[in-house]
């Protein structure tokens, strides 16, 4: 944990500690989704998008959103699975989650860690974590909780920044430099949990490291795409059976 100006008490990129984490999100909250769609300059909307679909979760079927937050990607998979499904979101920062109560009320929320999901076995026939896995120090065990809750056959799809195209780095470089930091104190007052985000895309690894992460959990039909010049990437799997 490190300490900035003003004690915020800012988690450690690459080892982020989950009462930092709570702390951190708890703080941020109620400018998290103007911070998303301001900062990715609208793109975070195509991304979750891409997600929802990417999971192929039928009309009735049931999906887990783990690290849902103000409840962006939960709201979409709803859609899909309509009124007949069920879509269930987890996250440890009440605060997110009391917001994504109020604006998705169609979508059970529950308190819990991504480390212990709040859910049975085999219960899902997707289950998506959306710029979760970068905040969660274990990864692993992480992804093997994906897989325990996931159905045979069921799939996962995980979203998360990453290693841009080689021409786009400058750029980038200097957007997380300059213009992040700026539009944090802009919009929050202050620009500790924004530094943190910078931090933490930089020390994650690129896609195929994600990938093999994805296969060492025992997850199958391992692939990737990239969205906005490698900005982000999403990550597919399968459970076998
Ligand atoms: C960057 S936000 C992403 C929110 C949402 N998925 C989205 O697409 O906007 C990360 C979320 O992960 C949650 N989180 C971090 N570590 C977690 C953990 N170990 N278990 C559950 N949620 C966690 C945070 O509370 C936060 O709401």
């Amino acid at each position: 944990m490190t300490l900035e100006a003003g004690e915020e008490v800012l988690p450690t990129a690459g080892r982020p500690e989950v009462p930092a984490v709570r702390a951190m999100f708890g703080g941020i909250a109620g400018r998290y989704d103007l911070l998303n769609a301001v900062l990715s300059l609208g793109e975070d909307r195509r991304w979750r998008r891409r997600a929802a679909q990417l999971t192929r979760v039928p009309r009735g079927g049931k999906a887990l959103d783990v690290c849902t937050g103000t409840g962006a990607l939960a709201r979409l998979l709803w859609r899909r699975v309509g009124p007949s499904g069920a879509v269930i979101g987890v996250d440890i920062t009440e605060e997110m989650l009391s917001l994504a109560a109020r604006a998705v009320p169609e979508v059970e929320f529950r308190v819990g860690d991504a480390l212990e999901l709040p859910v049975p076995d085999r219960a899902f026939d997707a289950v998506t974590v959306a710029f979760g896995l970068r905040n969660i120090a274990d990864h692993q065990r992480a992804l093997r909780e994906v897989w325990r809750v996931l159905r045979p056959g069921g799939r996962v799809v995980i979203l998360e920044f990453s290693t841009p195209r080689p021409f786009m780095r400058p750029l980038y470089r200097q957007y997380s430099r300059l213009v992040i930091p700026r539009m944090a104190r802009l919009l929050l007052g202050r620009t500790g949990a924004y530094g943190y985000l910078t931090a933490s895309i930089s020390v994650f690894p690129g896609p195929n490291v994600v990938a093999g992460w994805l296969r060492d959990a025992g997850f199958e039909r391992v692939a990737y795409e990239r969205m906005t010049l490698g900005i982000v990437a999403l990550h597919t799997g399968r459970r076998p059976g």
